[in-house]
């Protein structure tokens, strides 16, 4: 079986005294081995995050939602994969789609991104999503497979093998507009992906990665969306930072477990 994941994406919110009151008020506790819960505060509260869970013997696990391609160097405002794991954050967003648009990043950055998060051992959330242009001209399973290519073809078999990463598939029209994929559009495309790996690199990774679905994901859609067979889980912004709707998204998904 593979692990269904909630990761909640808090983007550019809360201050560390909102995330830790935040952080005291999530239910999570299952000794379902196959359930991770994750939460991706802003980089001036990871530390405290991680401690105040590692404190609270809590089973969320902490991860950051950019980093830079170098090691290190005269990048100022940045922060490297060397950094994150050295204060114990094992995981990192690459190429969110906020990052591509408002940031100017594109497949190639992203593709160092990547590969620099991989090489120091982190796990990666690769992001990718069609704009709503695309979908409406057809050609969005086009335009995943290609913003998928260097991560099929030019990367490492063994971080696919290792399980160092996770797919999120974040279509842009959905993101942050209460406008969801249906769930026939996410299982659709999480299928289209999963052929896709299978195809390239091999069914039994392709069986292994987990594909998180994100954008607009609330309790109310949540379910309907985690009981689709090639969606593992979702990759939450705005719900996650509410105590209530994030503890019922992380309850949907250990009842679809
Ligand atoms: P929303 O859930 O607010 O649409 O955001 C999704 C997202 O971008 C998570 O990374």
């Amino acid at each position: 079986m593979r692990t269904k994941i909630i990761a909640g994406n808090w983007k550019m919110n809360l201050t560390l005294t909102e995330s830790t009151k935040l952080i005291h008020q999530l239910n999570f506790s299952s000794d379902n081995e196959n359930i991770r819960v994750l939460v991706i505060p802003p980089f001036t509260n990871l530390e405290a995050i991680k401690r105040l869970l590692k404190n609270k013997n809590s089973k969320i696990e902490v991860a950051a939602q950019n980093l830079h391609h170098s090691v290190s160097g005269a990048y100022t405002g940045e922060i490297s994969a060397r950094m994150l794991k050295d204060i114990g954050v094992d995981t990192a967003i690459v190429g969110h789609s906020e990052r591509r648009t408002l940031f100017a990043e594109n497949d190639e950055t992203i593709s160092l991104k990547a590969s620099s998060a991989l090489s120091q051992n982190l796990e990666i959330i690769y992001c990718f999503g069609e704009s709503l242009i695309q979908r409406k001209r057809g050609i969005h399973f086009e335009i995943i497979a290609r913003q998928l290519d260097d991560l099929i073809h030019k990367f490492e078999t063994q971080y696919w093998r290792y399980g160092k990463i996770i797919l999120a598939y974040e279509p842009v029209w959905a993101i942050g507009t209460g406008q969801t994929a249906s769930k026939e559009q996410a299982q659709e495309m999480h299928q289209f992906i999963r052929h896709l790996i299978g195809k390239e690199i091999g069914e039994d990774l392709a069986t292994k990665t987990p594909i998180l679905y994100g954008g607009s994901v609330k309790p109310e859609n949540a379910t309907e969306l985690f009981q689709q067979p090639d969606v593992d889980g979702g990759l939450i912004g705005g719900a996650s930072l509410n105590a209530d709707s994030f503890n019922l998204i992380i309850q949907s998904i250990a009842e679809n477990c």
